[in-house]
């Protein structure tokens, strides 16, 4: 029986035709076997060109480093027998910490050298045979100094054939183990406060005849895990040890070992350490106990491993973290990590080690539960905490119960031992973001759909997002972009209610809201109670005037607020919103495009229509010439009337209205479930708290199987749109998270823009009959699935807002949403 690890790299070691590529044929899936041969092929057309050796075992290596990072199984088909190329293959896997593993196939020279010259793909002399011979004997003795961890040496024909391949599971790996859990801080001594903290958690402690607790059984079943340094600097270790060692020994718990258990052990081993940080406290307590027990410590803590992967690879338990790449891995470095973390190699004014911020990169999907440092507040930072509360510094033994992630925590009795430096405070180090999280071609899974992101369009959206926008810390949502209806065949209409409503209903939506569509520039504010963070940015995440006019504004809003937040219970609120007039923002954008196009029309059609009529009175007959001057005169009269009414004049704040739409989040809440009534209630409010700064939104709620109201609502907008409005959009009344039968996101929303609104997209004369043709082919397909993205990408970074999710992950939604949003696609729809 021969024992590998189910993940390591496997040497084959043999002379040629000792019958290493049948082994791997026999007991390896032909996708983990590397072979030299084969790669020599890859690169030189012929398996037997030893010219091509060097760069066929790169290639080789370079491959096996990819399995190895992928945590494959990876066998090596080489001969193996010189020293300098299994130092390759012991390099490659330290590099991804797996342990290397040699099974040696030593069959006696005159076997196979029969079997070589059998073969016609090998022509070398028998010397070189013997030499391999000579090479093999040397290799035997030196593998394990090597580094490989197990040499697996079979000698002989029939040991080869019997062989067999058993795998065996790291020590590490405890991903059988579901829980539910109690993972531990770091105790250090504190036995009251540990026991305190059991009986909270709902364990009964066990105690021996002279009442001290050797166990704590949960009726439920529940298992403790201890994160490590159980003891020094508190006022019983052997007590904690004592407990933790008979809940281990009884299966109630687990523990990995801390930095602290290393050193105790080394020093019960009779090395030579430093008395130092509470280790002389832990040895007087010993020197109390028998030599017995302190016998079994040495055994207890030799035998704790320094991290478990638990829970189906949810969850993973270290003294001091552990970085994803070392997750399940098994080397002198992962051990280390898992031990005392990664230190940067300075140390800082008090002397102590200046820790690598592991948890700041880290990008995991297994949460990683961790002590080691002490911080007053535990907190997860990128699916990461530290349960060190400082028990012992006269803070608090903190537990976190898994799957649920509460904390339950017990205050210490007394401060048992003076910090060398204060606790850091601020345990929110900078979560500081990682470029390549947002840049090159992306996947993303963000829950309501996935999305590939071309590097282009990354790059885009860093563009805009490292020169013009907000710190991403306040941009922590775009708005996106909204689809029209789908195109009318009604005469005279591209877009028209009829199909608005169809649209949504055949999604299965059965009532919407019609919505007033205000037309003015997007605005999506965020204010607080205390002002800190507050901003107002554009739908490309821009500053939206400029500090001048931005705070000021922001200073309204905030006020009117005041009413929400309580109500709320929220200290912020993230608000949806249009600033109005259009001109506030895009008054260049009215002037070069609009304008010059109004203002030549007006000039020179009149002229042209005086000089027809001129001819026309000297007799000739120019009605047709006429008529279409007359018709685009009105059309560029049409033109001119809908952008005018957007221009309003405006001074500093005055004029500047803001019509809310949607409230979308606030302090640990996303608002995404609620119905439209809820968010136009909220926003009614604010336009009756200061009526001056903002705007209502008209709406009309339609039962999409009622044509009486739907007819309402045509009629309305009809008039709506004669008066200069926009138009509507139509929403699912019960949300921003309406989705179909079969459970898929819908459209949040369609717009149905007036007829005379579309002169200022589609030109003054786009309603002419072979126009409107012309435009009815337009394609929507691309808009749609760009705003239904883009919407669905919203709505995930309010749910990772709500959920306090690290700003990357916000980040990385918001990003990709301006990124979404320079796809190329027609602006005017
Ligand atoms: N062979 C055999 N009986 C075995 C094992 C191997 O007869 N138990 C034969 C194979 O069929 C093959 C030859 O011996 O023709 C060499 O075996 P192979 O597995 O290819 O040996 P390797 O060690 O891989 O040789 P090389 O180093 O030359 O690749
Ligand atoms: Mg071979």
């Amino acid at each position: 029986m021969i024992d590998i690890p189910e993940l390591s790299l496997v040497a084959l070691v043999g002379i040629s035709g000792s019958g290493k590529s049948t082994f791997a044929r026999t007991h390896f899936k032909s996708t983990q076997v590397l072979s030299s041969d084969f790669f020599r092929g890859l690169i030189a057309d012929d398996e037997n060109d030893l010219s091509a050796s060097a760069d066929a075992f790169d290639t080789l290596h370079y491959i096996a480093g990819k399995r190895l990072a992928a945590g494959r199984l990876t066998v090596v088909d080489a001969t193996n027998l010189q020293q300098h190329g299994r130092a390759e293959l012991v390099r490659v896997a330290r590099e991804h910490d797996v342990l290397p593993v040699a099974i040696v196939l030593d069959v006696p020279e005159p076997l196979a050298w029969e079997r070589t010259q059998a073969r016609p793909d090998r022509d070398f002399g028998r010397p070189v045979l013997t030499r391999m011979s000579r090479d093999l004997r040397r290799s035997i003795g030196s593998l394990a100094r090597e580094g490989f961890r197990k040499v697996h040496v079979l000698r002989g024909v029939e040991a080869i054939a019997a062989a067999e391949i058993r795998y065996e599971k790291l020590f590490n790996d405890r991903r059988d183990l579901t829980g539910p859990f109690d993972i531990i801080g770091d105790v250090h001594g504190c036995r009251a406060e540990l026991e305190i903290l059991l009986e909270r958690l709902g364990y009964a402690l066990v105690r021996d005849p002279d009442r001290r607790p050797i166990d704590a059984v949960h009726p439920d079943g529940r298992t403790a895990i201890f994160v490590g340094d159980l003891v020094d600097r508190g006022p019983d270790s052997p007590g904690v040890l004592r407990l933790v060692m008979g809940m281990v020994e009884a299966g109630h718990a687990m523990c990995v070992s801390g930095n602290h258990e290393q050193k105790l052990a080394r020093k019960l081993n009779g090395r030579n350490v430093q008395l130092t940080h509470g280790l002389p406290e832990t040895l007087a307590q010993l020197d109390l106990e028998t030599p017995a027990f302190t016998e079994s410590v040495k055994t207890f803590i030799e035998g704790l491993i320094s991290h478990y992967v638990l829970d189906e690879g949810r969850l993973v338990v270290a003294h001091a973290g552990l970085k994803e790449a070392y997750h399940g891995r098994a080397s002198g470095r992962v051990r280390s990590f898992a031990l005392y973390g990664e230190t940067t190699g300075e140390t800082d004014e008090y002397g102590l080690p200046v820790r690598y911020p592991w948890a700041r990169d880290y990008r995991g999907s297994a949460a990683v539960v961790y002590g080691h440092v002490p911080t007053p507040k535990p907190e997860w930072i990128n699916n990461t905490i530290c349960l060190d509360t400082a028990c012992v510094f006269g803070g608090s033994l903190t537990a976190l119960r898994w799957p649920s992630r509460e904390l339950v925590a017990v205050p210490a009795a007394q401060e048992y031992y003076a910090p060398v430096r204060p606790l850091i405070t601020n345990t929110r180090p900078d979560v500081g973001l990682d470029i390549t999280d947002v840049t090159g071609r992306r996947h993303l899974d963000y829950g309501y759909g996935k999305a590939l992101i071309p590097a282009e369009n990354s790059a885009a959206a860093l563009e805009v997002m490292s020169r013009f926008a907000l710190d991403p810390a306040t941009l922590v949502w775009l708005p996106p972009t909204m689809a029209p209806c789908s195109t009318s065949t009604l005469d005279g209409y591209l877009e028209h209610p009829a199909t608005a409503f169809d649209d949504l209903r055949s999604a299965g939506v059965p009532r919407v809201v019609c919505e007033e569509k205000h037309m003015g520039s997007r605005a999506v504010v965020r204010v607080s109670r205390s002002g800190e963070g507050d901003a107002v940015w554009t739908r490309t995440g821009r500053p939206f005037f400029g500090p001048e006019l931005d705070e000021p504004l922001l200073a309204r809003v905030r006020a009117a607020c005041t009413g929400l937040f309580d109500e709320l219970s929220t200290d912020w609120l993230l608000i949806d919103s249009e600033l109005l007039p259009w001109s506030a923002k895009a008054a260049g954008l009215i002037r070069d495009r609009y304008a010059g196009v109004g203002a030549a029309g007006r000039a020179a059609l009149p002229a042209a229509l005086g000089v027809v009529d001129q001819v026309a009175a000297r007799g000739l007959d120019v009605t047709a010439l006429r008529d279409r001057l007359a018709l685009r005169s009105a059309e560029i009269d049409g033109y001119s009337a809908a952008y005018r009414s957007y221009v309003k004049p405006t001074d500093g704040l005055d004029g500047i209205t803001l019509a809310p739409f949607a409230v979308l989040a606030g302090a640990g809440v996303s608002y995404a479930d609620r119905d439209h009534g809820w968010h136009l209630a909220l926003a009614d409010r604010l336009v009756e708290t200061d009526p001056s700064l903002f705007t209502p939104t008209r709406r009309m709620i339609v039962d999409l199987d009622d044509p009486a109201s739907e007819a309402a609502a045509t009629e309305w907008w009809l008039e709506l749109t004669a008066t200069g409005g926009e138009g509507m959009v139509v929403k699912p009344w019960s949300g921003l998270k309406a989705t179909d039968a079969k459970g898929r996101l819908i459209q949040p929303g369609v717009k149905c823009r007036g007829r005379e609104y579309l002169r200022i997209i589609y030109g003054p004369e786009y309603t002419r009959p072979e126009q409107l043709d012309r435009l009815r082919r337009r394609n929507l397909g691309r808009k749609r699935n760009m705003a239904l993205r883009e919407h669905g990408m919203g709505l995930a970074a309010l749910d990772r807002l709500a959920e306090g999710a690290p700003l990357w992950r916000l980040h990385e939604l918001v990003f990709a949403i301006l990124a979404t949003e320079s796809e190329p696609v027609d602006p005017r729809l």
